[in-house]
């Protein structure tokens, strides 16, 4: 493995389009490229071509140069890894929190049929009449964070009776083999930390947890 600064410089060259030919590389721009002096860039140039990564030919105002088999080698290494990083299998998150009481409305919501069929529809399962509230850990918030990004699907609010209901919105989720969602309500009372679950079957019996007991519930990575 060669040391990350080396890297760096390679990479960009290689931006440049420094794998498919001979690019035109001042040290002066170099250095302002990856933060550093002129001279350590210039250093880090004579470095890398003895190292065997690039090959170059001076110029009077700078030089060209080339990345080698090795030195291009080098760079696949590292888009390798990073694959590895961003690849479908990584994208798991893990949300860990306890249970936590709420005052029932949950319940009363999830019994509503226009609810209902759209969470079928979306998860699969007719859920159970009741949310299963968790209240994430310190350490879980930022990934609480992180879902928002996530593809969401809306569940429409409706009228009835002259009554309005509001707007949700519902993200997969498992909490070990049990298919859930977590759903977001439009207008709910809690704060960010504390999330809602469904799932097809009394969370609470199912797991056997009471308030205060851990869960974990993990998003994506199927
Ligand atoms: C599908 C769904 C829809 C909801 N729609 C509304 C709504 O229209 N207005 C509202 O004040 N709260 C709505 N809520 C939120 C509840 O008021 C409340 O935040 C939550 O479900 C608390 O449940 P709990 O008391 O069982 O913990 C909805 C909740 C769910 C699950």
């Amino acid at each position: 493995m060669i040391p990350a600064e080396d890297l760096q410089c390679l990479k960009v060259i290689a931006l440049q389009g420094g794998c498919k030919g001979p690019v035109f590389v001042s040290s002066q721009s170099m250095g302002e490229k990856l933060a550093i002096s002129q001279q350590t860039a210039s250093r880090r140039l004579k470095g890398l071509e003895s190292q065997g990564l690039i090959t170059r030919t001076i110029a009077a105002d700078g030089q060209h140069i080339t990345l080698s088999r090795a030195g291009e080698e080098e760079l696949r290494k590292e888009y390798q890894d990073f694959c590895r990083i961003f690849s479908e299998r990584g994208k798991g998150y893990i949300l860990s929190g306890s249970v936590v009481s709420g005052i029932g409305e949950g319940k009363y919501y999830m019994s509503l049929e226009p609810y209902k069929q759209q969470f079928k529809t979306l998860l699969g399962f007719e859920p159970y009449p009741g949310t299963l509230n968790i209240r994430l850990t310190s350490s879980s918030l930022p990934v609480r964070k992180k879902i928002d990004a996530l593809d969401w699907t809306r569940i429409k609010g409706f009228t009835t009776d002259g009554r309005t209901f509001g707007d949700a919105k519902c993200l997969p989720c498992r909490i070990g083999i049990i298919p859930c969602g977590i759903v977001m309500p439009g207008r709910t009372h809690y704060p960010e930390d504390i999330i809602e679950v469904i799932a097809p079957m009394a969370l609470r019996r199912k797991l056997g947890v009471e308030d205060t007991d851990a869960v974990t519930v993990e998003v994506g990575n199927d």
